[in-house]
C-alpha cells in the first residue's frame, strides 16, 4: 500500500518516502467528520489541503523535472488552486471561466495554460484579453479551424497543438479521450497544421495530447505507455517539420484507487515509461494531473433521511445525490460510503441501496451493496469525492449545491457556503428576491435541511 520492497526485502525510496499514496475512507477521523457534519450540515464536502500538498509533492517527485499543469476542472475551488500555485503548479484551464479562476487565485500568465476544446467565441475573447496583458499564457489548440481563429484575432502568441495520438485509456468509455476524434488534431494532419501556424506568425512552442482520465491497472498502463510512446514520435514529427518546441504535455490520466480492493497507481511506472518514451526529444515534460491531485483531498458528507424495507433490498435514501455527485449516475463509478457513527464498523453488514433525493431512477450512488446497517439522520461519508465532486454537481430539481469546508494545518473553514434558492432564482426575470417576500430562509431549510445561520451565509444576500 505505501513502499515497495527491493529484492533485498528493505523498502524502497518509493511511496513510503513521498507520503502515504492512497488514503481510503477509514483514514478519516470519524469524530472530526461527525462533528463536520453537525456544524456545518449537509450535503457537505470537505478537502483537505495537506492532502493536496501531499498528493502534488508524491507526484513532483516521481516527475522530478516535469512542470506539473493542474487540470482545475477536476476541483477548481479557489483554495484549491491557491494552494497548488504555491506549491509550484501552473493551471490548465479548460474554459474562459477556468482561466478566470486560475487569474482569481493569484496565477501570472506564464502559469495558465487554456485548452480550447471546441471553444466558444466568448471563450476565446476573453482569453485573448487576458492575453492583451499576460501575453505569456500558452493556448493549446486542437483544431485548425482553432489556429486559424487564433491568428484571425490577431494572437501571435504561445501556441500547443493538441494531438488525437489513436489510444486511449481510462476508467469508463466516456473518458478514454486520446483515441476519441473529438479531441485533438488528427495524428497525420499534425505537421501540416504546425506548418500552418507557423506560417500563420504564431509561437509554436509545444505539443499536447491527453490520454484519458482514471489510469490505474496494468493494462491501462501499458495503453499509457503506448500513448506516450506515439506522442514522443509525434514531438519528433514536428521537430524535423518546424524546428524544436520548448515542451511535450502528455496530459493527465494518473488514477487513484476508489475500491478497498485496488491498488494505487504505480506512479514510478508511468513517470519510467514516459522518460523513457521522450529521452531522445530535446523539451520539457509537463504533465497535467486533475485527480489525482484532489480526489482522495476530498470526500462528501450526507445524511440519512428516509430508511425502506423493500421485498428486494434496504433502501437509504439520503440528502445528496447525483446533483451534489454525478460520478455513479454518469459513470456508474464506485464510490466508498461509510456510516461514520462511532462503532458503524462493527454493526451488522446487510444489502443496502443508497439513493438521492433526485426523481430520477439513476440517482443512486450504490446498489446492494453489504455496509453496516444504517439508520435514519446519521451522517454518512462518500469517499474520494474531491475529485469531479462539486464540479460536475448541478441545481437539477432545484437542489441548491452543497457548502465546501477546507481543512489547513488542522482548521477549518467554510470555503463555499451552501447555495441558496435565491440563488437559483436571481438569474430570473422579476425573481431576484424569491423567498424573501416569506420568512427568510424558510425556503432553504425545507428544501435542503439546512440552516442559514449555519451554512456560511445569508439566505437572502443578492450579490448584484
Ligand atoms: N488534461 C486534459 C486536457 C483533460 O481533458 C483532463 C481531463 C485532464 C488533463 C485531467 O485528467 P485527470 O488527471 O483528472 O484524469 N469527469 C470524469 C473525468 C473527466 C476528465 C476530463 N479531462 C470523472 O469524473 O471521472
Amino acid at each position: 500500500m505505501t513502499g515497495r520492497s527491493d529484492e533485498s526485502g528493505e523498502p524502497t525510496a518509493t511511496a513510503t518516502d513521498r507520503g502515504e499514496s492512497v488514503r481510503r475512507l477509514d483514514d478519516w477521523d470519524g469524530a472530526f467528520l461527525r462533528s463536520l457534519a453537525a456544524e456545518y450540515e449537509t450535503p457537505l464536502y470537505v478537502l483537505d489541503l495537506d492532502r493536496v500538498r501531499a498528493n502534488y509533492r508524491r507526484l513532483a517527485s516521481a516527475f522530478p523535472d516535469a512542470d506539473i499543469c493542474y487540470a482545475a476542472k477536476a476541483n477548481a475551488l479557489g483554495d484549491v488552486l491557491e494552494t497548488l500555485l504555491a506549491e509550484g503548479a501552473t493551471i490548465e484551464c479548460a474554459s474562459a471561466g477556468e482561466v478566470q479562476r486560475a487569474l482569481a487565485a493569484g496565477a501570472s500568465g506564464d502559469r495558465i495554460h487554456y485548452t480550447a476544446v471546441n471553444p466558444p467565441e466568448r471563450d476565446l475573447e476573453y482569453v485573448l484579453d487576458v492575453w492583451a496583458d499576460e501575453p505569456h499564457l500558452t493556448i493549446t489548440a486542437g483544431a485548425r479551424d482553432t489556429v486559424e481563429r487564433l491568428a484571425d484575432a490577431g494572437y501571435d502568441g504561445r501556441l500547443a497543438l493538441r494531438v488525437n495520438p489513436g489510444v486511449g485509456a481510462g476508467h469508463h468509455d466516456a473518458v478514454r479521450t486520446g483515441g476519441d476524434a473529438t479531441f485533438g488534431i488528427p495524428a497525420d494532419r499534425l505537421v501540416g497544421v504546425a506548418e500552418f501556424a507557423v506560417e500563420s506568425g504564431l509561437d509554436l512552442v509545444g505539443l499536447h495530447a491527453h490520454v484519458g482520465s482514471g489510469v490505474l491497472d496494468d493494462e491501462q498502463v501499458a495503453a499509457h505507455r503506448e500513448f506516450v510512446g506515439r506522442v514522443a514520435a509525434l514531438a519528433e514529427d514536428i521537430l524535423s517539420a518546424v524546428g524544436p518546441v520548448d515542451f511535450v504535455d502528455v496530459g493527465g490520466g494518473f488514477g487513484v484507487p476508489y475500491r478497498e480492493s485496488e491498488s494505487p497507481l504505480d506512479l514510478d511506472a508511468v513517470a519510467g515509461a514516459t522518460r523513457d518514451a521522450l529521452v531522445g526529444v530535446d523539451a520539457d515534460l509537463v504533465v497535467e494531473p486533475g485527480r489525482y491531485l484532489v480526489a482522495d483531498a476530498g470526500l462528501l458528507l450526507t445524511r440519512a433521511n428516509t430508511v425502506k424495507e423493500t421485498p428486494g433490498t434496504r433502501v437509504v435514501g439520503v440528502d445528496a445525490g447525483m446533483t451534489s455527485l454525478l460520478r455513479p449516475a454518469l459513470y456508474d463509478a464506485y464510490h466508498d460510503i461509510r456510516p461514520v457513527a462511532p462503532g458503524a464498523a462493527d454493526r451488522d453488514r446487510v444489502a443496502q441501496t443508497i439513493t438521492g433525493p433526485i426523481c430520477e431512477s439513476a440517482d443512486v450512488f450504490c446498489t446492494d451493496r453489504p455496509l453496516p446497517r444504517i439508520d435514519r439522520e446519521e451522517p454518512l461519508a462518500v469517499g474520494n469525492a474531491g475529485a469531479y465532486g462539486y464540479e460536475m454537481a448541478s441545481t437539477y430539481n432545484s437542489r441548491p449545491r452543497p457548502a465546501s469546508v477546507v481543512v489547513d494545518a488542522g482548521s477549518v473553514s467554510l470555503a463555499r457556503r451552501r447555495e441558496s434558492i435565491d440563488d437559483l432564482t436571481r438569474l430570473e426575470r422579476n425573481r431576484a428576491d424569491a423567498g424573501t417576500e416569506r420568512a427568510p430562509g424558510a425556503a432553504e431549510r425545507a428544501a435542503d435541511g439546512t440552516s442559514p445561520a449555519t451554512d456560511g451565509g445569508s439566505s437572502t444576500e443578492v450579490d448584484e
